[in-house]
């Protein structure tokens, strides 16, 4: 039994379970589990709190002159036996979550100089591995040397009805129609901006989970884990 840790980079599109598959990684391995997504969307929280954004519109120069007063991290929460995100120290979970951010968000995060303040800060948290990141660009800018790289995917009308059922349970009145409309724009924006686009690393796995059960994935990515454990395994010599 070996006990070196491994970075295993998660990427791919909107709403395609990338979290929940991250999230069971890390707690099976005994690793950290960050969301990088939630970063973005504290950065747009903030922005919009700020009145730094109007009709999708965001006055770029003006949040990069905020950065240095933006601060997100992540503190563990033993009720909910996850992190919690926060922002400026304070917790912003629930509200990152919801419709204003999640249509704003996308903007936000094409604008290169927050992409290099965040990357720097995911950087961080990862340089001692054990480590399991989900985000767009994780195996391609974070940390292109991961050991594991898995690239998610699943069709738009099955993301779309999977985030819907995830805030119709929340009690959130939402329309499919909505969310659908807003998981293409987001795919769009996501895989053609300029800032690092979305794309599947060259060496990472796909999972195209349309048709796999959460257990399913849980079971795939784990076998995939342990091969790579013992792929890397380092010099004992
Ligand atoms: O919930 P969903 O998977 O759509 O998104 P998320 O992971 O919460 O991320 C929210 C947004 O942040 C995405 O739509 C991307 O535009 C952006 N993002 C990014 O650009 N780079 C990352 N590493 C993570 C998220």
């Amino acid at each position: 039994m070996t006990n070196h840790k491994i970075i295993v980079a998660i990427d791919g599109h909107s709403s395609c379970g990338k979290s929940t598959i991250a999230k069971a990684v890390a707690a099976r391995f005994g690793y950290a589990f960050i969301d990088s997504g939630a970063m973005y969307r504290a950065v747009t929280l903030f922005a919009l709190r700020h009145q730094l954004i109007s009709e999708g519109t965001v006055n770029e120069q003006m949040l990069i002159g905020f950065l240095p007063e933006i601060q997100i991290e992540f503190r563990y929460n033993p009720e909910k036996q996850k992190s919690d995100t926060y922002l400026n120290g304070e917790n912003v979970e629930d509200e990152i979550r919801q419709l204003p951010v999640s249509q704003n968000v996308s903007p936000v995060a094409t604008i290169a100089e927050v992409r290099a303040a965040m990357v720097r800060l995911q950087q961080e948290m990862g340089k001692n591995k054990g480590i399991v990141m989900d985000g767009r660009d994780i195996g391609t800018v974070v940390f292109p040397k991961a050991e594991l790289k898995l690239f998610v995917t699943a069709s738009a009308e099955i993301r779309a009805q999977r985030r819907f059922d995830e805030l119709t349970a929340k009690g959130e009145p939402v329309s499919y129609a909505e969310i659908l409309q807003n998981v293409q724009e987001r795919d769009r924006i996501d895989s053609t901006r300029e800032a690092s686009p979305l794309r599947k690393a060259d060496d990472a796995l796909i999972l195209d989970n349309s048709n796999m059960t959460r257990e399913e994935q849980l079971v795939w990515v784990i076998g995939k884990v342990e091969e790579s454990l013992k792929f890397h395994v380092p010099d004992s010599k």
